[in-house]
């Protein structure tokens, strides 16, 4: 993809002017795709657990699978932002501890990171930012928090949960965000927000009123048996890998494969005595 290399800044100042366009990545061949097809941001999520490592819940994911998947994504070099989730544990202790995470996220690669969580974790959000290292805020729906939400479950249905919502955002914004990821939540409360803060909002079952969308890959692909009600499969390559995988075994099994054009060793001259 050409064009100017995508910067947390460049990114901040797309509000009101560019729809932004985020997708996770977790591996150097899709990383490159991605970036091809043209996207802003790439998200090495904690999605990575549950849709690429088999976990049953993100809050499994280390700081070293983060930072593993995280270099592969940067030997991509992409033009997009590449933006590293800080998962579970690896922030919540110690402003201290947040900082050294995200120092050596970036050390592997990321270009920003993003941190789940509102008021309650703006001081390591403040911390980090002054450590030089761009943060994107995430509220919402909050998976490694699961457990305290009671599920999977949309956010900000009460009147008060929607207020508490803004005022994290807020908090997030004066902590000095440059971005933040809205996850599940009605579209007026995603609206409301996105209208009340400077920085731009990403929305991820959020509707459409927001400055940017992201999905998980591997939903967007077909890859996933049970995405979210709110993800829209664009192509099903789960039926086109098997199809593929099927077809080479009955090649195989028949005799058919390799074939002559695959059989380059036919046509090589006898080795000179
Ligand atoms: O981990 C992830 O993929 C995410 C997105 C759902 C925003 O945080």
């Amino acid at each position: 993809m050409q064009g100017k290399k995508v910067t947390a800044p460049r990114l901040a100042k797309m509000k009101g002017k560019t729809r932004i366009v985020m997708v996770t990545a977790y591996d150097y061949p899709t990383a490159r795709l991605v970036d091809e097809a043209g996207v802003d941001a790439i998200l090495v999520g904690d999605s990575l657990g549950m849709v690429v490592l088999g976990m049953d819940t993100t809050r499994t994911v280390t700081l070293e699978d983060m930072e593993r998947h995280t270099a592969a994504v940067a030997r991509a070099r992409p033009r997009a932002l590449l933006v590293a989730d800080m998962p579970f544990g690896s922030y919540e202790p110690s402003t201290s501890k947040a900082v050294e995470s995200a120092i050596r996220l970036a050390r592997a690669g990321a270009e920003a990171v993003k941190l789940e969580g509102g008021e309650e974790y703006a001081d390591r959000i403040r911390a980090i930012v002054h450590a030089g290292i761009p943060v994107m805020g995430h509220i919402g729906l909050t998976p490694q928090r699961s457990l305290r939400l009671g599920g999977y479950k949309l956010q900000g249905k009460t009147q008060s949960a929607a207020e508490q919502l803004l005022r994290d955002a807020k908090a997030l914004e004066e902590a000095g965000v440059f971005a933040i990821v809205i996850e599940f939540t009605s579209p007026d409360t995603a609206k409301r927000i996105t209208e009340s803060v400077s920085v731009p909002t990403i929305c991820i079952g959020s509707g459409p009123h927001c400055d940017g969308q992201v999905l998980v890959l591997h939903d967007l692909l077909g890859l996933t048996p049970e995405p979210p009600p709110f993800a829209k499969r664009y192509v099903d390559l789960s039926s086109i890998i098997k199809r593929a995988v099927q077809e080479y075994a009955r090649e195989v099994r028949e005799g058919l494969f390799p074939g002559p054009e695959h059989t380059p060793h036919k046509k090589n001259k006898q080795a000179p005595g």
